[in-house]
């Protein structure tokens, strides 16, 4: 699989805007009632992330040779998730942080208990979207029954709240590599593993065609938390939009502070050569999923 002509900037920047456009839409700031939580809720989201999780999704649709359209919903219901978990993850309670998305986190601008709510009200929305009637009209409804299921899993108690829990458990502590794995596999690979999951699913991907985009997502999810643990190291400000040095600072249990730097990056690498190898039924169709996987690789911010 040759990838050196595939342009993933330009990739990456068309469906980025495909998704604010799409997550304007979904979430309109509207004067009244509900202006307040509104703003909070938007005040994240539109924060300019990389919108990694819902392209992964439209992407992974792609793959399996399913329309982005249609999967539009479930990617932004993807992406208000995680910018949920990034809210109430910089929480005083949490990781108190101050910057995020080049900003002052929620709970700086609008108040700790404004912050939850804001969180609260981008997690159950996501849900609203995905079993909007809309999507169903578009979707079989098992498959969306389907999604629905699999996302709610992998936010839940057995995905990123269960990793959230066990970062917290192991803040300040010793912790071996095989926990440190299985703590980065749910905080931040279930999403992940969703997010591509998903967009196969509602593309119409056969079993095998899921299994597979699974393991590409299971390594690139792995991959990407290292990286950030990596980047909380030795990344720059400006560039993340977050600060970093908060890990060391608060004793968390990461990559370089287990392995050391450089044996954190080779892990990192292993993790995106077995995802590039998981792509090879798809050939040119996976094209975009493996420049992603080699983005994130890279990735400075
Ligand atoms: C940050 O996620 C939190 C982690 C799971 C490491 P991203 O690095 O995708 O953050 P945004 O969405 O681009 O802000
Ligand atoms: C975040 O991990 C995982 C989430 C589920 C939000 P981190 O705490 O390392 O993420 P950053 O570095 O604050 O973005
Ligand atoms: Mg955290
Ligand atoms: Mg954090
Ligand atoms: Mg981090």
């Amino acid at each position: 699989m040759e990838n050196s002509q595939f342009d993933l900037k330009g990739y990456l920047n068309k469906n980025r805007d495909l998704v604010e456009a799409a997550l304007e839409r979904y979430l309109p700031f509207k004067e009244g009632i509900y202006k307040d939580i509104l703003e909070a809720m938007r005040y994240s989201l539109f924060a300019g992330g990389k919108r990694l999780r819902p392209i992964l999704c439209l992407a992974a649709t792609e793959a399996v040779g399913g329309s982005k359209e249609i999967a539009l919903p479930v990617a932004c219901a993807l992406e208000m998730i995680h910018t949920y978990s990034l809210i109430h993850d910089d929480l005083p309670a949490m990781d108190n942080d101050d910057l995020r998305r080049g900003k002052p986190t929620n709970h700086k601008v609008f108040g700790e208990a404004m912050a939850i709510l804001a969180g609260d009200g981008l997690l159950t929305e996501a849900f609203a979207l995905l079993s909007h009637p809309d999507l169903t009209q578009n979707i079989p409804a098992e498959r969306v029954v389907q999604v629905i299921n699999l996302i709610a899993q992998a936010a839940g108690y057995k995905g990123m709240v269960g990793g959230q829990v066990m970062d917290l458990n192991y803040t300040g502590k010793e912790i071996d590599l095989k926990s440190l794995e299985t703590m980065h596999r749910h905080k931040t690979g279930a999403l992940i593993v969703a997010s591509v999951k998903s967009g196969a699913i509602v593309g119409g991907g056969k079993a095998e065609e899921i299994d597979a985009l699974g393991e590409y997502a299971v390594q690139i999810g792995l991959a990407f938390q290292i990286v950030d643990d990596i980047l909380d190291v030795e990344g720059d400000v400006a560039e993340m939009g977050k600060r970093p040095g908060s890990d060391a600072e608060q004793n968390k249990a990461t990559y370089p502070r287990l392995l050391g730097l450089s044996q954190a990056k080779e892990r990192a690498k292993e993790c995106i050569k077995k995802a590039i190898k998981a792509l090879e039924p798809f050939e040119r169709k996976a094209l975009p999923l493996k420049a992603i996987a080699e983005y994130i690789g890279k990735r400075r911010k």
